[in-house]
């Protein structure tokens, strides 16, 4: 069976000592899965990754910063750089995610920064890629996403290109105003971006797991993963009871299973 991925970003919602008993629950009540059968990853916000360190076993619950910095240090206030996350033992990080890109204004450029420093500090690179409404309905999508995975992933490697991965998550789709995209069109967009990780990286691109995240629930969880090109499911707010998320997980692999993955 191939390894699932499984993450939850927890943007700007809880606070240390939620965080801590999330993980907690969390962990216990996944534990008893096979790690490897899937990979569960988590992404408190900054204040909260030293505690999260702390209750997390990092055989279970992989944790990881929501942004950094690409600058090794300097005059950059309220930023934070990719020694200070590495000094607290993290081995993840994401970039690029929706919000940063749109409520935020950080532009492909800066994402391939980024992608360069977090890669070079040996971590695992989370990018978020998606078009926006608008773009979709120009019929603009492949293009978006192949300009997005092309200038942030170009300073990747055949050394570094096992470091990456890649969360498809359209900005429609996205947060409690979003609409969760159909398989028909996740699967159809997972496969354009296997396809342009290939032009870009060859047959390593086959090592580089690619996330369906947006609105992903107890109701898509299923026929979204069981889709031939969907690696994982990065999953916001029906992750955020570990409750729900660990049923979801288990539900999900039954059906990834059943498809034969
Ligand atoms: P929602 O699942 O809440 O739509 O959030 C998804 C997300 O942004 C994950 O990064």
């Amino acid at each position: 069976m191939k390894k699932l991925y499984f993450g939850s970003n927890l943007k700007m919602y809880k606070t240390p000592t939620e965080t801590e008993l999330y993980l907690q629950d969390l962990q216990e009540r996944t534990k008893d899965i096979s790690r490897e059968e899937i990979e569960l990853f988590i992404l408190p916000s900054f204040v909260c990754l030293e505690r999260a360190m702390h209750v997390t076993d990092a055989d279970l619950i992989r944790i990881g910063a929501q942004t950094l910095h690409w600058e090794e240090e300097g005059q950059f206030t309220g930023e934070v750089s990719a020694r200070m996350i590495e000094d607290l033992g993290l081995t993840m990080v994401m970039v690029g995610h929706s919000e940063r890109r749109h409520v935020f204004g950080e532009t492909d450029a800066e994402e391939a920064k980024r992608v360069q420093t977090a890669l070079q500090h040996g971590f695992i690179t989370l990018l978020c890629i998606g078009e926006t409404a608008e773009e979709k309905e120009m019929d603009a999508t492949e293009d978006v996403l192949r300009e997005q995975l092309k200038v942030g992933l170009s300073s990747v490697t055949p050394e570094t290109v096992g470091q990456v991965r890649v969360a498809y998550e359209p900005v429609w789709s996205i947060g409690v105003n979003g609409t969760p995209a159909s398989a028909e069109y996740a699967g159809k967009v997972h496969a354009t971006i296997k396809k342009i990780l290939e032009e870009l990286f060859g047959e390593a691109a086959a090592g580089i797991p690619v996330l369906y995240g947006g609105s992903v629930n107890p109701d898509n969880a299923c026929d979204l993963i069981a889709l031939p090109a969907v690696d994982g499911l990065y999953v916001g707010r029906a992750a955020w009871d570990a409750e729900k998320f660990d049923r979801l997980i288990r539900e999900a692999m039954v059906k990834a299973k059943e498809a034969g993955k």
